[in-house]
């Protein structure tokens, strides 16, 4: 069996989403301090609505198939549900990973929360701070 799906090696191949919105609502930067990998991702939100998503990241071809893969799954979509979101969710829609790289699909995770994050301190709305993970609560992860 092939290392990675047809799925991971089409999003890695032609990533969806990429690149930068200038004047974005949302922000989010997280980095693997283990491998060194960056992702970035940028919302446009209107009426708690994911009206644009690009993301930018300089990393592992898993890390850019989920990247590309997270935001086609919130695209279009309330932020509620964006923050739902699981890596979970991620690598089944990948059609899977192998387990080493299960990591690289945390980091899409914790980018978007991240980017939803900062788009409700930037506006000072309140919300749920368990939904958010505390900064360096992963693993793998940390702010950058
Ligand atoms: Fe670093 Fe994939 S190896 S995110």
């Amino acid at each position: 069996m092939a290392l990675y799906s047809e799925k991971v090696m089409d999003h890695f191949r032609n990533p969806r989403n990429v690149g930068v919105i200038e004047n974005a609502d949302g922000v989010g930067e997280v980095g693997n301090p283990v491998c060194g990998d960056i992702m970035k991702i940028y919302l446009k939100i209107e009426n708690d609505i994911i009206t644009d998503v690009k993301f930018e990241t300089f990393g592992c071809g898993s890390a850019i198939a989920s990247s590309s893969m997270a935001t086609e799954l919130i695209k279009g979509k309330p932020l509620s549900e964006a923050l739902t979101l699981t890596n979970k969710a991620v690598t089944e829609a990948l059609d899977g990973l192998p387990a080493h790289k299960l990591h690289c699909s945390v980091l899409a995770e914790e980018a978007i929360k991240s980017a939803v994050k900062d788009y409700y301190d930037k506006n000072g709305i309140e919300y749920d701070k368990s939904q958010f993970p505390e900064e360096n609560s992963c693993d793998h992860c940390c702010k950058v």
